[in-house]
């Protein structure tokens, strides 16, 4: 593995970026339950309450409590500057923890649905907790003097997420007052595009720069490219900000919708397409040949990359449902999901080898990395996350109510394969030196 220029030195505690990455799971099985008991009726389209709710079960639940556990992590690594407060990411765990499931519940709900105060309360706890991430975070990366487009990437990633928070703040409130402050249509796209192409994208993007030649020894991807990407997802979000802000303020555009949708396109193609390019091409070129589940999920997100671009303009384009609910099923749980739930399988046994064994070397046998988290538990892991994108393809496409119930058991199944790798590998520690070694 080569870790040159990281400050492994100034990682947080172990607890903090494990809190999050336990959550995650939980909120799976959530959705996984979701799906088995309600069936096919979840998608049936993007708008029914329960598939509002199931998608940001996934998004918030899922991909940004591991995301913003990662940041916790990276940030004072990569960034070289700690997360000021970080003795309080617990409580702020905690309080994305109860606001995202709160959210969740608000959508399930559906407009005039729970009472206006339930409601408001649980869209404040989430904003308080995402407050609370995002200030520190934002402080550390802000005063970093790390050059490069990984920190670059991650500062965009951040910036996208505060923006994607107050968008969606801003209609959950909708559920409360019972005012959308404009047309749901553009609001909701523009709130996704930010979401899925800025904090996601963003993220997943800048952090691939820094992973993938540490864990992997892939020849790093040129500069030169990193920033076309790096601009293409900034562009891509930033121009349907300011059709979303000029519609708003009155100027009549003929459709607004699809101004923004085509404005997203560089964001699109940065991460749908020349993202995966450039990736594959420097795994290609690594000289060690040697494989692992994680950098199987990895290609097999990359791949799955490849199909956003023509599904978000049929979604786009389509006023039909089955488009727009491929796209967000593709984006989250095929493309985003895989880069995760790889992550995960690869990070964690690194994290847990490298605060509990690695000051031992030399002077007591340590385990192997890679035995943290056993191969066949990330194999069953990930066969059953892939049978899941696939089945919940073949529901959204037939209709079948058996389809999406498989689904739904697929994903909960995957949920608990998680779980049983990370208290797997969270259970390792160094057997103590018998009492008499000293002597
Ligand atoms: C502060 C956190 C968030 C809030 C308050 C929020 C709120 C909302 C609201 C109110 C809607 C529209 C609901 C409606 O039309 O009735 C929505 C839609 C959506 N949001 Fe979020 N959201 C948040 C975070 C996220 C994140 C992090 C993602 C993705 C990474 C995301 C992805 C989406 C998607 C894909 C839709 C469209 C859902 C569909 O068409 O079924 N949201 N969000």
């Amino acid at each position: 593995m080569n870790h040159a220029g990281l400050r492994l030195d100034q990682a947080p505690p172990l607890h903090v970026p494990l809190a999050f990455f336990a959550t995650a799971p939980l909120f799976l099985a959530v959705a996984g339950w979701l799906l088995l008991s309600d069936g096919a009726a979840v998608f049936s389209s993007p708008w029914t309450p329960v598939t509002l709710g199931l998608t940001h079960l996934g998004t918030l639940g899922f991909l940004s409590m591991v995301m913003l556990g990662a940041l916790y992590q990276m940030t004072p690594v990569v960034a070289a500057v700690p997360v000021p407060a970080v003795r309080g990411a617990l409580g702020v765990q905690a309080l994305v923890t109860v606001g995202a499931a709160g959210l969740a519940a608000v959508l399930a709900a559906g407009l005039g649905g729970g009472s206006a105060w339930r409601n408001g309360a649980a869209i404040v706890t989430l904003a308080t907790g995402l407050v609370l991430v995002l200030g520190p975070v934002a402080v550390a990366l802000g005063r970093s003097r790390t050059p490069g487009e990984t920190v670059a990437g991650m500062r965009l990633a951040l910036a996208c997420l505060a923006v994607l928070a107050v968008l969606g703040v801003w209609m959950a409130w909708g559920y409360v007052d019972f005012r959308f402050p404009g047309s749901r249509r553009l609001w909701t796209q523009v709130h996704l595009t930010v979401a899925l192409g800025g904090w996601v994208g963003g993220l997943v993007t800048a952090v691939s720069w820094q992973v993938v030649p540490m864990f992997y020894l892939a020849a790093p991807v040129p500069q030169a490219w990193r920033r076309v990407v790096l601009g293409g997802v900034a562009i891509g979000v930033v121009a349907p900000l300011l059709v979303l802000a000029s519609a708003h303020a009155g100027l009549p555009w003929p459709d607004p919708q699809l101004a923004a949708g085509l404005a997203a396109l560089p964001v699109v193609l940065a991460v749908g397409w020349a993202h995966p390019l450039l990736l594959l091409g420097s795994l290609r070129a690594r000289k060690r040949r040697r494989s692992d589940p994680s950098l199987l999920a990895w290609k097999a997100a990359l791949l799955h990359a490849f199909l956003l671009p023509p599904l978000a303009v049929a979604a786009l384009l389509s006023a039909a449902p089955a488009p727009s609910l491929l796209f967000g099923w593709w984006a989250i749980w095929g493309w985003a999901g895989l880069v995760v739930h790889g992550m995960l399988t690869r990070i964690v046994p690194f994290l847990v080898w490298f605060h509990r064994f690695s000051p031992l070397v030399g002077l007591q046998p340590t385990p192997p990395m890679n035995r943290l988290w056993p191969e066949h538990l990330q194999q069953v892991g990930l066969s059953l996350h892939l049978a899941s994108v696939l089945s919940g393809v073949m529901a959204i496409v037939t209709g079948w109510e058996i389809a999406a119930r498989v689904t739904g058991g697929l994903v909960m199944a995957t949920a608990a394969a998680l779980a049983a790798g990370l208290y797997r590998t969270w259970r390792q520690r160094p057997t103590p030196p018998p009492e008499n070694s000293a002597n």
